[in-house]
This record gives structure tokens, sequence and C-alpha cells, in this order.
């Protein structure tokens, strides 16, 4: 059952716009989005390439501002805040996956898991004993002192969801998560991402153009050509 739709949003989108210019053309990657996300949402934006998918992730993750529309994050209009304002909030409450993983070759899946809190000033043991308790979570305890080229493509995920949970964030925004993966691994990724919203009761949005991957899906939400085409809560 998905009964999270009785609390209230975390994010709210209201006529999102979100319009590129290059040179004499204009590109709306996002025309009018309104929607809301609530905690504890496991939520799947799914669409072409083009959609609008990354665009619209960048909006949710405070990464990106939208040309008119409004965001609300946490109960916080996010267009009043100051860009180091913007930058606190969105490490304290937001954590990111990317396609390519985006480790750092020279750190040790347990340094990399680290980072996030030593550059939010948490002292280095303590910052050692959270990751370490998160690479377990995420099953990889065997392999934190593993430099990333040394792990597969999908341990390598692990641990980059496992860099996104540290901190304890309220949102984990994965953009095409499951891109530069096998079959198998698409699944092992979505199924703990899956583990993790359900234990951690953490929200998660991620996108894909793989209509496979839906299965275990809350909600997902259709994008075509910057617009909702579809969403759909599942019972
Ligand atoms: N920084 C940018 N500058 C110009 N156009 C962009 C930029 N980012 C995205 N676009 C355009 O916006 C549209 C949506 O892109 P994107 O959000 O990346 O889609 P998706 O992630 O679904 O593939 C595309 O037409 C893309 O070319
Ligand atoms: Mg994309």
């Amino acid at each position: 059952m998905n009964d999270n739709t009785s609390h209230p949003p975390i994010l709210k989108l209201r006529n999102v716009r979100r319009r590129f210019q290059l040179g004499e053309t204009t590109i709306d990657a996002l025309n009018s989005i309104s929607l809301d996300i609530h905690a504890g949402e496991f939520l799947a934006v799914w669409g072409p390439s083009g959609s609008g998918k990354s665009t619209l992730m960048n909006i949710i993750g405070l990464i990106d501002t939208p040309t008119a529309g409004k965001v609300h994050f946490d109960k916080q209009d996010t267009c009043v805040l100051a860009d180091d304002e913007l930058t606190e909030f969105r490490s304290r409450k937001i954590g990111f996956v990317f396609q390519n993983f985006n480790l750092v070759p020279v750190l040790s899946a347990l340094e990399n898991v680290m980072l996030p809190l030593q550059i939010q000033g948490v002292a280095e043991h303590a910052a050692r004993r959270r990751a370490a308790a998160v690479l377990v979570d995420v099953g990889l305890e065997r392999f934190k002192g593993s430099l990333p080229d040394k792990l597969s493509g999908g341990q390598r995920q692990r641990v980059a969801i496992a860099r996104a949970l540290v901190v304890e964030p309220m949102l984990v925004i994965a953009d095409e998560p499951t891109a530069n993966l096998d079959s198998g691994n698409s699944r092992m990724v979505i199924d703990l991402m899956r583990e993790m919203n359900r234990a951690r009761k953490v929200t998660f949005v991620f996108t894909t153009h793989d209509p496979r991957l839906l299965d275990h899906v809350d909600r997902k939400i259709l994008l075509r050509d910057g617009d909702i085409a579809s969403d759909e809560v599942l019972q």
C-alpha cells in the first residue's frame, strides 16, 4: 500500500518552466511542471531521451533553478535562498547518485563514502564509523578498502548509493543510475534503492529510460517533450 500522500509534500513544484537559449534557438526542456513529492515515496521519472528528465532532476535537486515557476523544498521557498544558503541546504537534505558513479578514483570505497561527511566538518573517526555502517547496509563491508577500479559497475554504484545516504538526506536523486549497468546489475541497484527507501525512510526519485525497471515503484511519472504525460500512483 502506498500511504505516502497522507504526509505533507517535501517538495512542491508549481508551473516550473526551464528554457535554454542556444543562440537563436529556444528550447523549453520543461514547459509547465507541477508536482508534489511526499516523504517516503519511491518514484521513477521515465520517458525517452530528450524528454526533460535530467533537467527536472537538476531542478528537484536544487542544482538548477527554473526560468519560471516555484520550487518549495521542505516548506522553504528555494527562490529566496542565496547561493551559499542553497548549497548548504542541498548538502544537508539531498543525496545524489549519478550515471557514471562519480567516485574519486584515488580514494577507497570507505573514503569515498566518508567524503560528504568530512565536507560537512564531521570529525574523521566519526565519519569513518558512519561510512563503514552504511557500507555494511549496502552489502560492501568486505570491499571498504578497495579502490573504485577494483570494483564492478554494480559495486561502484552501491558505493555511490552509500555515499548519497551517509549524510542522512531527506531525498536521494538518482539520474539514470542504471544507464551504465547490465540488466542484472540494474535490477540489483533498483532493489537496493528500494530496500534503503523502506529501511531508512528516505525518499528516492530516480530517472530511467528503461520501462522494465518500473515494476516495483510507488509512483511513475512519464515525461514527454517537457510535460508530464502521465503520473501513476501504484497501489
Ligand atoms: N544545458 C542545456 N543547454 C541547452 N539545451 C539543453 C541543456 N540541457 C538540456 N537541454 C535540452 O533540453 C531537452 C531535455 O534534455 P534532458 O533534460 O537532458 O532530457 P533527458 O534527460 O530526458 O534525456 C533536450 O532537448 C536537451 O537538448
Ligand atoms: Mg538525462
